[in-house]
């Protein structure tokens, strides 16, 4: 695999630029398939579809996980999950995300966005400043704690979760090899299991929330088949779809707003496309989202670890090499996507204006380990959007200056706006 001038990795450091930076450079000077010496051994950097496709869709078992940190907060759930583990743990999931499984959310969906909206109006009655990512991580939060307890989400429980934020954010500056917890995030690690705990417990007694029987009792009860369903994999896998499930739809859809604040057209354009509830309005909408996530997919990239020697794209890969696929560049490459910093939610509703080739666009991953919650992420923003954009027009008091790279790719300050009247009906 081609490798980047160490000379140039040199130049960045002493910059003290962002990792985007260094591969973006990468990519633009050697293309799709390209090594950066970030660490001792070089890391491979994937962006070409073709590569994209052969390391996530077809070679995943040669291409493995290894959520070292993130283990110290999800554990042993799904996203970290490998081998045996994982098969039996996504199969069991996969069916209440999919299909008639997801239907059972839609009423959960479309409540929680209610009370979203609710919080809006009484926002544009106050005229009071609030912060828009909050509002955002709010309603993400609340959608699915509804799908795992069948509860809205109250105040207390909303305050405890503040934690997983917390440890979220301090994630990629904790050594590799962290096995225990200190200090803050050790406290906040606490927090996030009370309130587990709790969840967990009310589950075991077969309690059903006011929306019916939560996401955490179909688990309780594949405990009484499977032991490894144990208290501590039901906390795992909890905590698991709890940050997999909010922090990621919470920053698209603050995106989605600073990205209309500088396109107030394209707001107007997806109402004109139809009326209220209408297939035309829904599409248009859903355009947004996919454009938004095309340009800020919150999972911006997605590391791997080579089990085996292979061939990539005609390049030989040694076993024990460190990969990252990026989203966020193979979206931003000019001879797939034209004009790639443009934000043109048209790519999305007109023919031929997106890529057709595979790998070309993976906000939700690709191959057996693409995201489990595609389709509930989709319908909760569409859901959200549908009753927000019709009524209310943010006007920000400041916006972030630009994007911060972590765990997620997010806006790198908060987004303080009021509400005033739309411009259209
Ligand atoms: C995995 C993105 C929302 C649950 C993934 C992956 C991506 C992704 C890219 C694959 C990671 C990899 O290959 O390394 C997103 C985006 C979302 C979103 C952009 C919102 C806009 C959700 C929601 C849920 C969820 C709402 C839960 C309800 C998961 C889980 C996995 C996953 C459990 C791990 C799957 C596995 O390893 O088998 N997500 N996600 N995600 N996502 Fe999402």
């Amino acid at each position: 695999v081609p490798e980047l001038d160490a000379a140039e990795v040199e130049r960045w450091r002493a910059g003290g630029g962002e990792l985007i930076e260094l591969l973006g450079l990468a990519r633009e000077r050697l293309g799709g398939l390209a090594a950066v010496r970030i660490g001792p051994e070089p890391t491979v950097l994937v962006t070409g579809p073709e590569a994209v496709q052969h390391v996530l869709a077809r070679k995943p078992d040669g291409y493995v996980k290894r959520s070292h940190r993130a283990r110290l907060l999800i554990g042993d759930g799904l996203l970290a999950a490998t081998g045996d583990a994982w098969k039996r743990q996504r199969r069991l999931l996969q069916s209440q995300f999919t299909g008639t499984g997801m239907r059972r959310y839609e009423r959960r969906i479309a409540a929680a966005a209610r009370t979203a909206a609710q919080r809006w109006a009484g926002y544009a009655r106050s005229g009071e400043v609030f912060d828009v990512g909050e509002e955002m991580r709010r309603f993400a939060l609340d959608t699915i704690w509804r799908a795992l307890t069948g509860h809205p989400l109250d105040d207390a429980t909303a305050h405890e979760l503040t934690a997983v934020a917390a440890v979220v954010e301090v994630l990629p500056s904790l050594p590799a090899d962290a096995v225990g917890a200190r200090g803050q995030v050790a406290a906040d690690l606490a927090r996030i299991d009370a309130v587990a705990r709790q969840a967990v417990a009310a589950a075991r007694e077969r309690e059903a929330g006011p929306e019916g029987p939560g996401l955490l009792r179909v688990l309780v009860d594949a405990s009484d088949t499977y032991p490894e369903y144990t208290d501590r994999l039901l906390r795992d896998e909890l905590v698991t779809l709890l940050v997999a499930g909010h922090e990621t739809t919470a920053t698209t859809l603050t995106w989605l707003y600073l990205l209309l604040d500088r396109h107030p057209s394209a707001r107007e354009e997806a109402l004109a496309a139809g009326p209220e509830g209408s297939p035309e309005r829904r599409e248009a909408v859903q355009a947004l989202v996919a454009e938004t996530l095309r340009l800020y997919p919150s999972a911006w990239i997605l590391p791997r670890h080579a089990a085996v020697a292979d061939t990539v794209a005609g390049r030989a890969v040694p076993a024990g090499t460190d990969l990252l696929v990026c989203p966020y560049l193979t979206h931003r490459d000019p001879e797939l996507w034209p004009d790639p910093e443009r934000f043109d939610p048209g790519r999305f509703t007109t023919p031929g204006g997106r890529p057709g080739r595979q790998g070309a666009y993976l906000p939700f991953g690709m191959g057996p380990r693409a995201c489990l919650g595609t389709q509930f992420a989709l319908r909760e923003s569409v859901a959200l959007l549908e009753l927000l954009l019709p009524r209310h027009v943010p006007v920000f008091d400041s916006v972030p200056a630009g994007a911060a790279y972590g765990l997620t790719v997010r806006p790198d300050g908060p987004a303080p706006a009021r509400l005033a009247a739309p411009s259209r009906g």
